[in-house]
Formats: C-alpha cells, sequence, structure tokens
C-alpha cells in the first residue's frame, strides 16, 4: 500500500486558486499526454516476450555464474536500482548480476577484467540507439576478452542484445552474427523503458517477473495523484523551489533516487527550465547537507519515501529500531518545513516488490504530466547528445 501526504507539510506554500486552477486542468494533461507518441510504456506488454524472457533468464542461470549488463542511464538504472533495494546487505545470495558500462575508468576495468578471467560468464548489452560510447567501448573490451577464451560458436552462445528493433550498430551485429536478441520497443524512451527487455531480463534472474509487471501496471490507479504530484512541484518551482531533495531512510533506496534524478532531470531539464532533482541519505547526510536544508538558501523543496514497516526487529531501549528511524523521519520533515522547506511525504507500508513497481509507474507518470507542465516535450533528451556529438569529433580527430 502506498500513502501521498500532500497536505501536511506543502499545502501553506501553495496558492490555494492557483493550485485548484492548474489541478482542474487534469483531464486536459491526460488528453495531451494521449497524444504523444512515445507513451508505449503504458501499454500491457506482449505475453510472449515475457515467456522469452523467462526462458532465457533461465537459460542463463543453468549455463552461466554470472551475468555481465553492459548499459548506461536509462538502460541499466531501472533494473539496477531495483536490485539493489532487494539484494541482502550482507551475504547476498542472488544470482550474480555484475552492472557496468557506466565508467571509462581504466582502473574499474583493469579489476574488472581480472574479476572475469576465470568465470564463466555470459553478457547482455542494451542500448536503445546502439551508440552509445561508454556501452560500445565497455561491450568492445570484454567481447575481446571473450574471444580470448572462446570459439565463434561459444561466444555466439554468450551475448545477448537489447536493442531497437531495426536501427543501429548492435541491432546489425545481432542480425550478423545470429545473437539472441530483445528489442526496445520504438515507442518507449530510455528512462521509461522499465517494462521492456533492456529491465525485465536482468531482473528475471532474480525476481518473478509477471508480479512485477503486474504492480507496475496497478500503478495506473494513481494517475490523480501523479497528476498532483505534478502540479505541485511545479506550483513549487514557480515559488522560488528549483531543487527538489529525494530523502531516504533505507541505504538500499538510494539507488532508486539516481533512477528518480535521471527521470525527473532528463524529462523536465530542457529550455532554460526544470527542477533539479538531488537526493539525500538519512540519517547520513544530516550531518553534512542537513545544515544547508535547514538554514541556507531556500531553494528547496522536498521528496520523503518512507517505509512504514519493516520485517526485522531490533530492539533498542524496548523499542524498535525502525519505529526510531521513522520517528526521526517524522521529526525531520517537520524541523525542515519550520525551516521554510516544503516536505512532501510518500509512505509505503512496506518496502516490497508490489510497491516499488507501483511507484515506478506513478513517477514516470507523473514526470511526464510535469515535462508538459513545464511545456516541454516530456520524452526527448537532446542535451544529452550534444556532449555524444562532442566526444565523437574529438575521438575522431
Ligand atoms: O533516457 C534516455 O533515453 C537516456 O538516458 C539513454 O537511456 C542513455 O543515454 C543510453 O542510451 P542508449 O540506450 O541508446 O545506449
Amino acid at each position: 500500500m502506498i500513502k501521498f501526504d500532500f497536505n501536511t507539510y506543502v499545502k501553506p506554500f501553495l496558492d490555494e486558486k492557483k493550485y485548484n486552477e492548474l489541478y482542474s486542468k487534469k483531464d486536459e494533461y491526460i488528453n495531451k499526454l494521449n497524444s504523444y507518441d512515445m507513451i508505449g510504456w503504458k501499454n500491457e506488454i506482449d505475453k510472449n516476450i515475457i515467456t522469452d524472457i523467462e526462458k532465457t533468464a533461465s537459460y542463463i542461470k543453468t549455463n552461466f555464474e554470472l551475468l555481465v549488463v553492459i548499459g548506461i542511464g536509462g538502460s541499466y538504472l531501472g533494473s539496477f536500482s531495483f536490485h539493489k533495494i532487494f539484494q541482502k546487505y550482507f551475504n547476498d545470495e542472488s544470482f550474480e548480476v555484475i552492472y557496468t558500462g557506466t565508467t571509462l575508468s581504466s582502473k574499474y576495468l583493469d579489476e574488472l577484467y581480472d574479476y572475469l578471467k576465470d568465470k564463466n560468464y555470459c553478457i547482455n548489452v542494451i542500448s536503445k540507439s546502439g551508440n552509445t560510447l561508454e556501452t560500445n567501448i565497455t561491450y568492445k573490451l570484454l567481447k575481446d576478452l571473450l574471444k580470448r577464451k572462446y570459439s565463434e560458436e561459444e561466444i555466439k552462445k554468450r551475448i545477448i542484445i537489447t536493442t531497437d528493433k531495426e536501427k543501429g550498430n548492435l541491432r546489425k551485429e545481432a542480425n550478423d552474427e545470429g545473437y539472441k536478441s530483445f528489442e526496445i520497443p520504438n515507442d518507449i524512451g530510455g528512462r521509461y523503458s522499465f517494462i521492456t527487455p533492456a529491465h525485465l531480463l536482468p531482473l528475471a534472474l532474480n525476481y518473478n517477473i509477471k508480479d512485477i509487471v503486474d504492480s507496475y501496471y496497478d500503478g495506473k490507479r494513481f494517475i490523480d495523484k501523479a497528476y498532483e504530484y505534478a502540479v505541485i512541484r511545479k506550483l513549487l518551482f514557480d515559488n522560488k523551489k528549483i531543487v527538489e531533495n529525494f530523502c531516504v531512510y533505507e541505504e538500499s533506496l538510494i539507488y532508486f533516487t539516481e533512477w528518480l534524478k535521471q527521470l525527473f532531470g532528463e524529462t523536465e531539464g530542457k529550455n532554460g527550465v526544470g527542477i533539479l532533482p538531488i537526493s539525500m541519505l538519512h540519517t547520513r547526510d544530516l550531518h553534512s547537507l542537513g545544515q544547508f536544508v535547514q538554514e541556507g538558501n531556500k531553494i528547496m523543496f522536498e521528496t520523503f519515501i518512507k517505509v512504514k514497516n519493516s520485517s526485522h526487529f531490533i530492539e533498542y531501549n524496548k523499542e524498535n529500531l525502525h519505529t526510531i528511524n521513522n520517528i526521526v523521519e517524522d521529526s525531520v520533515m517537520k524541523a525542515h518545513f519550520m525551516g521554510n522547506t516544503p516536505c512532501i511525504e510518500i509512505e509505503l507500508d512496506d518496502l516490497n516488490i508490489n510497491n516499488i513497481s507501483e511507484l515506478i509507474y506513478f513517477f514516470m507518470l507523473s514526470a511526464s504530466f510535469s515535462g508538459l507542465l513545464f511545456k516541454v516535450n516530456p520524452f526527448n533528451q537532446e542535451g544529452v547528445e550534444v556532449y555524444k556529438k562532442e566526444i565523437r569529433e574529438s575521438l575522431n580527430k
């Protein structure tokens, strides 16, 4: 169960008339959103794709020790952050998935080589464009590593490509070499691609993806809340609250805030507008940035993702430690509110797969409404292309 508190520590900052005016345009914005062609993420995924993903995951688990996922941005953050939430902090026994392709650090890749050299692994390279520098370099280097050990025939069993149906180098390679491949649909962009093979294949190694998919679509019931969240954020922005700080009290959720930062940052940050998304892990960061939030420049509002219950009971002074964590969270919200920082609360009754999958749909829907409220196209990211082009030109000099 998910509860939204858009009132207690927020409403005093909003002009009621402006709020009612913008909220009353909900149907207009729903229609606007539905007129875009990049909203494939709202449609049901084909059941045959789910079956193919499950079969492939079972093939990987039977034949290999681990999966190396190569991808960046929207081609990795969804499944990476989801897995991080549910992985155990210590002695994790899940099927090993290494996420790479996000760095050009030689130190990191050197150590990765060393780690992989005696392992029996398979690669899933994920890129919608098939044209992303970090992904391409890492893929080439790891494929070369495979070539040192295996024949072409054997390599064919160890590479799975997830990319566009027709376009790009990776699609060409999958077709030419006969590699197993999956498609990222044309009408779904990277950061909206959670319910596509880009994320479902890596997740299928450790989770029942049918549950994830069903719960994700259950998130549709939050359409009003998603619009309301977008309206509140826009009005706060108009009120000079131009930074949104996502606050979490469970360490594993910090990766989810990385996904949120990409989702909102790439969706809204265009034409000189948009809210800057940042995140803090409490209570750790209360002892660093907490000072800024309480008494610094009042440019910020906060969205707290609270987890009400925990299945882990640790007693401290006759109190459950999780209760203490929640008391701290409530107190921090109150203190920040008193310091002139609006605080939105999203409360999950438990940290479980259903809640997180629903929340992913909620945030995607809200981010796309938000892009429309900012009068930008929620589904492009031409700014990301600028640096990619610069790099290509510099490397070709
Ligand atoms: O959300 C997006 O579209 C981007 O963040 C992309 O996912 C990212 O740039 C990686 O692109 P690609 O999947 O084409 O390698």
